[in-house]
């Protein structure tokens, strides 16, 4: 049973997860109704309006987990994610962790983690899902909610607890087994494989994951890997 801690108002809730990490607090998740200071990857900024969408963190404290490893946990998120948002819309998983529903960004994950002698001793792992906007800033041209997509109205406190029944298997799975059967999971979800690429101003095509998360790519002739660290994946046609 996850201990769940609930604010009305936290600049980040990453950040009150991270320092319930360095107190030494166990297993968790935080959760508020909005963020004044939401922080996307690669430094943006994330919105989080006021009871509009999702917002938490989970601070996650795996068994004996090699450092190099502690990545997995975005795509355990998001395939949980995804099969929590099931009954209402299909979200799709763009490398390494969006979710996607008709082509445009529903929810976004960031994760930071801390190590000790090669292990890891925490992740923090904070999740945005846009759920009830009817609009977006100009300046967030990719960005849709679960009511703009398929017009469902549901609840930030009703998804949370549907969500963490979805982690909590594939959780423990990945502590037991490894990323392997998360990545078989997540591949018939995918909106990366198959398609054509930008990434860092080179196109080529998406094949599939190697066992470590890393996306195998076409390119210039040649098949590479590219790490789940901070590179921007585009479709060439729009976001996906
Ligand atoms: C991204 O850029 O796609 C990642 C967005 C992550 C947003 C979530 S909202 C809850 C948690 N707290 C934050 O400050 N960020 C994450």
């Amino acid at each position: 049973m996850w201990q769940i801690f609930t604010f009305d108002e936290v600049d980040s809730t990453n950040a009150v997860a991270k320092r319930f990490a360095l107190e030494g607090r166990g297993e968790c998740a935080v959760a508020a109704a909005r963020q004044t200071a939401g922080r996307g990857r690669l430094l943006r900024n994330w919105e989080s309006p006021r009871g509009e969408g999702l917002w938490f963190s989970l601070l996650l404290r795996p068994e004996n987990m090699p450092a190099a490893q502690a990545g997995g946990a975005v795509f355990v998120s998001a395939l949980a994610m995804a099969e929590a948002l099931a009954p209402f819309g299909e979200a799709l998983v763009k490398w390494p962790n969006d979710l996607v529903m008709g082509g445009k960004k529903l929810c976004g994950m960031l994760a930071e983690a801390g190590f000790a002698n090669g292990l890891c001793g925490w992740i923090v792992l904070g999740i945005g899902v846009n759920l009830l906007q009817t609009s977006f800033p100009d300046v967030l041209p990719h960005a849709t909610s679960l009511l703009l997509q398929t017009g469902k109205r549901l609840a930030p406190e009703e998804l949370l607890p549907r969500f963490l029944t979805c982690f909590e298997p594939w959780y423990a799975r990945w502590q037991r087994e490894g990323l392997s059967p998360i990545l078989e999971g997540i591949r018939p979800l995918s909106a990366t494989l198959g398609r054509r690429v930008r990434i860092e101003g080179r196109e080529g095509k998406a094949l599939d994951f190697r066992e470590d998360g890393a996306l195998l790519w076409r390119v210039e002739g040649k098949t590479e890997a590219v790490l789940a660290g901070d590179v921007s994946v585009r479709g060439l046609y729009g976001y996906v």
